[in-house]
């Protein structure tokens, strides 16, 4: 049988997770985790799904990837149907930023201590949510497509997390702190479209003005020009 074809976006998730037991909340097809037990990246899976649509056809492509020995698929809500500590990481992909930190709050002690997220809107409710809960960003990627995909690797950790040192605090919960260390086209692009689009809108006292010089902050940190 040939792979499950997974877009970019979903490849970038893929090459970030390594883990014996992993979750995949929201699998959907669950192309995902078929793909991650066939390339070796994890040992075995638990499949969440909250509708009776995807939950029928991850069960349907599980069947037929012969995989049931290894890919269990759940009914429920976030991580409910997980027992604490079942699993060593997690991802939730696909969704608004907004839901998936709301799986995550939700989530307690179930949680893992490795996430793997890709929100499909600003990650920024995201990286706020790690900070305050003892994760810390350990890879970044930014997927070109219909628009530019985040892809955020976190792990449990103490401290601060270094990855925002010497930043402005703003542009790197707004762009991402490897993201804008590593300065690629793809958020050059992003963030030049953000100071073109704000510029006309922006006043003092107005939310434009403020996400506008989060922009020129990232812009000073890529080096001037973001084109
Ligand atoms: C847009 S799809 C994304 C599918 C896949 N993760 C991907 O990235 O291609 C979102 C999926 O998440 C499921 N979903 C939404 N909220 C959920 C929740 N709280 N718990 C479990 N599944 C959820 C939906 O039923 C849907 O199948």
């Amino acid at each position: 049988m040939s792979h499950p074809p997974l877009d970019a976006r979903l490849e970038a998730v893929l090459s970030l997770i390594c883990a014996d037991t992993h979750a995949d909340i929201g699998s959907d097809h669950a192309h995902l985790p078929i793909r991650l037990i066939w390339e070796g990246r994890i040992g075995r899976g638990v499949i969440v799904e909250l509708n009776p649509g995807p939950l029928a056809l991850a069960r349907r492509n599980v069947v037929r990837a012969r995989l049931e020995g290894v890919l269990e698929v759940r009914e429920g809500d976030g991580f409910d149907p997980l027992a604490p500590g079942e699993v060593e990481s997690a991802s939730v992909t696909g969704m608004g930023a907004g839901t998936i930190a709301g799986i995550l709050r939700r989530a307690g002690e179930r949680r893992p201590p490795a996430l793997v997220l890709q929100p499909n809107d600003s990650p920024a409710p995201i990286r706020v949510w790690a900070r305050e809960h003892g994760y810390h960003l350990r890879a970044e990627r930014l997927i070109p497509g219909y628009w530019p995909y985040p892809v955020l690797r976190l792990e449990q950790a103490g401290g601060e997390d270094p990855a925002y040192a010497g930043l402005p605090l703003a542009a790197a919960l707004r762009y991402g702190p490897h993201l804008l260390r590593e300065g690629s086209p793809v958020l050059r692009r992003q963030v030049w479209a953000d100071v073109v689009r704000l510029t006309p809108l922006a006043a003092p006292g107005r939310t434009a003005q403020t996400e506008l010089e989060t922009a020129q902050a990232a812009l000073e940190v890529l080096g001037g020009n973001g084109q």
